[in-house]
């Protein structure tokens, strides 16, 4: 046996943050574990960035490799070519990646390349949309990782149908879950008295993904719809800056000044569970939502056709209800009104997934 196992992991962007947090609070128990944790760089603004470091006490980051924005080619190339060095020098025993994002396919790559053993957290997770670049993200790392660690079981059956050994795949559940269970209590209403909403009388709204945002059309329309929505209910919309930046872009920031609609900087991860915990529904594109909602028992409407998240369909807090403006409002107005519904609990989300995967990571490489 080695003296010290070293596992490097790698995070870029603001989900991933919420995902190795408890990661780092398991390796503090296995003296013989030795975490080295790289920050791209992907995410830098203090409010999508730094904010979760402090607000989930994740350690400082070892290596920050600046990466910065760009176009998917210059962000993945920059991150690998600046994270080869790292890895070079500190010789991991494995690396680490999570979730979806540019940061996790350029560190996967450095991994194989380097004949290093690469696992994957979030891995078999598929919306079957390759227009996403994370479903192309997602599907290039899992096929070079040697260890997969699944969500669920259909998480498992999607990797099968790529052609991925089962050894490789371990169903872990869902890493996020360990981040809301320990956080959920200190989430207060706060936030709320600050914004001055009440609970169960506001919406909560995010939009982020590239196929809602980058075209004019289809921003204006969500936005058109929002607006409207907000003559009958306060929504609080914490904007991502690839949202802000193409709202002025295409000159279309008037929509957001609708009286209802309450426009804020990104948020730290208590005060946006804070704020979903107690909003009488979620209109969001982001995947994390989608769960988090799920466990949370708020009622998610998703601005997208598809999801990765199908399993939060299933257990009914979830619905796919697309970007036309009609049909936002209209699934709007069908929840408002309705009772919360009780929602399923899910296998294995249980906030014991980090237990789960550094056993078991640790037993097999030791
Ligand atoms: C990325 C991930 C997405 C994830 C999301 C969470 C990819 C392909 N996408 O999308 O899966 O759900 O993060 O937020 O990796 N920007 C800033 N400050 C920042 C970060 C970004 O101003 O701290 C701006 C940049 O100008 C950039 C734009 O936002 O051009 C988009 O950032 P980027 O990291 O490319 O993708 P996200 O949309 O954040």
């Amino acid at each position: 046996m080695k003296n010290k196992l070293k596992f490097l992991v790698v995070v870029g962007a603001r989900p991933n943050f919420i995902k190795i947090a408890p990661l780092f609070e398991e390796f503090k128990k296995y003296k013989s574990i030795k975490p080295i944790l790289v920050h791209t760089g992907q995410h830098y603004d203090f409010e999508m960035s730094q904010v979760f470091f402090d607000g989930l006490r994740i350690p400082k980051p070892n290596y920050n490799l600046g990466v910065g924005s760009g176009s998917h080619g210059v962000q993945t190339a920059k991150t690998m070519l600046k994270l080869e060095p790292v890895v070079l020098k500190e010789k991991p025993d494995i690396i680490v990646v999570v979730g979806d994002v540019n940061s996790t396919i350029a560190a996967a790559l450095v991994a194989k390349k380097l004949n290093i053993p690469l696992a994957h957290i979030e891995a078999g997770m598929r919306s079957y949309d390759s227009n996403m670049p994370e479903e192309i993200n997602r599907i290039l790392t899992d096929q070079i990782s040697d260890f997969l660690f699944v969500t669920s079981e259909s998480d498992k059956k999607n990797l099968l149908r790529e052609g991925i050994d089962s050894k490789k795949i371990f169903i872990v559940g869902n890493i996020m879950t360990d981040t809301l269970l320990k956080m959920i209590n200190k989430a207060t209403g706060k936030i709320l008295e600050k914004l001055s909403l009440k609970k169960n009388n506001y919406a909560f709204l995010t939009i982020h993904r590239a196929e809602n945002t980058n075209k004019k059309e289809i921003l204006k329309g969500i936005l058109e719809a929002i607006s409207r929505i907000s003559e009958r209910i306060p929504i609080v919309f914490p904007i991502h800056p690839r949202t802000k930046k193409n709202v002025e872009e295409f000159g279309i920031e008037t929509i957001l000044k609708s009286q209802g609609l309450i426009t804020i900087p990104p948020v730290s991860y208590i005060d946006s569970i804070g704020l979903m915990k107690n909003a009488i529904f979620v209109l969001t594109d982001s995947g994390g939502i989608q769960h988090e909602t799920a466990m949370l028992g708020v009622p998610c409407l998703t601005l997208r056709k598809n999801t990765e998240w199908s399993i939060t369909i299933k257990s009914g807090s979830n619905r796919l209800i697309g970007v036309s403006k009609v049909k936002i409002i209209k699934a709007v107005f069908d929840v408002i009104g309705r009772k919360k519904k009780r929602i399923k609990t899910i296998k294995y989300w249980d906030g014991k997934t980090s237990q789960r995967i550094v056993r078991l990571l640790y037993k097999k490489i030791n």
